[in-house]
C-alpha cells in the first residue's frame, strides 16, 4: 500500500516533492497500488519509487525520472511518457500498450528477462513490433557452425530460431517447453526412446515437453525452431554444445 503522505504530497505539490527528494536521496517513495490516474507528474523525481500496480492511466509523466522504479504491473494506458528515464526500471507486467511516446530503446534500458531481454509480460505497443520479413536462405548463409541456434524472431515470449545440424545431438528433454522442428533443408531424424521419426524438407514435428529426444542429421540439415524463449538447446543436460543465450540475427 502507498504511503499516504507521499501520495498526498506528490499530488498536491510537485515542486516541494522534488526538493524533498533532492534533500533526502535515501527516501524510497512508496506509491504502490496508488491511484495516480490523470495526475500531473511531469519532471517528477520518481527514481527508485515503488509504483507497482499503480494506476497511472492518462498520467502526465513527461520527463519524469523513473530510473530503477518498480513499475511491476503498473497501468500506463494513455500515459504521456515523452522523455522519461526508465534506466533500470522494472516494467514486468506493465501495460504500455498505448505508449506512443516511447521507443524500443527506452525499453531496452529497463530491467529485462535475461533470456528474452524484455520485461516479462510487458504489454507492448504495436509500433514496437519491428515488423520485418526474414529470408531464411540469407539467414542460414550467415553462419556455418552446427548445433548453435540463432534467434530470428519473437512472438509472445516464443522465439523463432534457426540452426544447422550435423551428426548426433545429446539425448535431452525440456521439462516445460514444447519444441517445433521445421526442416528447411535436408533431412532430420528425431529419435525418441521408443521410436524414431524422419522429418523431410518442408515437414515439421513438435516434441512435447517432458519427452526425451535426440536430433540426428546424417548430412547437414537446416532447421527452423519455434519454442519458448526459455528453451535451452540441450534441455536438462549441460555439455559443450549448450547455448544459454543464443545470438540474434538481424
Ligand atoms: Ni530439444
Amino acid at each position: 500500500m502507498a504511503n499516504a503522505e507521499h501520495l498526498d504530497l506528490i499530488r498536491r505539490d510537485l515542486d516541494t516533492w522534488n526538493r524533498l527528494r533532492e534533500a533526502d536521496p535515501g527516501m524510497v517513495p512508496d506509491l504502490s497500488q496508488s491511484d495516480l490516474s490523470k495526475a500531473d507528474l511531469a519532471l517528477a523525481n520518481l527514481s527508485g519509487a515503488l509504483l507497482n500496480d499503480a494506476n497511472l492511466v492518462l498520467a502526465n509523466l513527461r520527463g519524469a525520472d523513473l530510473r530503477a522504479a518498480d513499475l511491476t504491473g503498473a497501468n500506463l494506458v494513455g500515459a504521456r511518457l515523452l522523455g522519461v528515464d526508465l534506466v533500470g526500471a522494472n516494467l514486468s507486467g506493465a501495460d504500455l500498450s498505448t505508449a506512443e511516446d516511447l521507443t524500443q530503446e527506452d525499453i531496452d534500458q529497463t530491467l529485462g528477462d535475461e533470456r528474452t531481454a524484455l520485461p516479462e509480460g510487458l504489454q507492448k505497443p504495436p509500433h514496437w513490433l519491428g515488423i520485418r520479413k526474414v529470408n531464411l536462405k540469407a539467414a542460414f548463409a550467415k553462419f556455418s557452425d552446427h548445433w548453435q541456434p540463432r534467434i530470428v524472431g519473437d512472438l509472445h515470449g516464443v522465439q523463432v530460431k534457426i540452426v544447422k545440424l550435423l551428426g548426433e545431438f545429446v539425448w535431452h528433454q525440456h521439462d516445460d517447453e514444447d519444441e517445433l522442428f521445421l526442416v528447411v533443408k535436408g533431412q532430420l531424424l528425431m529419435r525418441f526412446r521408443d521410436r524414431e521419426i524422419r522429418v523431410d524438407e518442408g515437414e515439421f514435428l513438435i516434441v512435447p515437453r517432458g519427452v526425451e529426444h535426440q536430433s540426428v542429421a546424417e548430412r547437414e540439415c537446416e532447421v527452423l525452431l519455434v519454442e519458448p524463449g526459455t528453451t535451452v538447446n540441450t534441455g536438462n543436460v549441460r555439455d559443450e554444445r549448450t547455448v544459454l543465450q543464443p545470438e540474434r540475427l538481424d
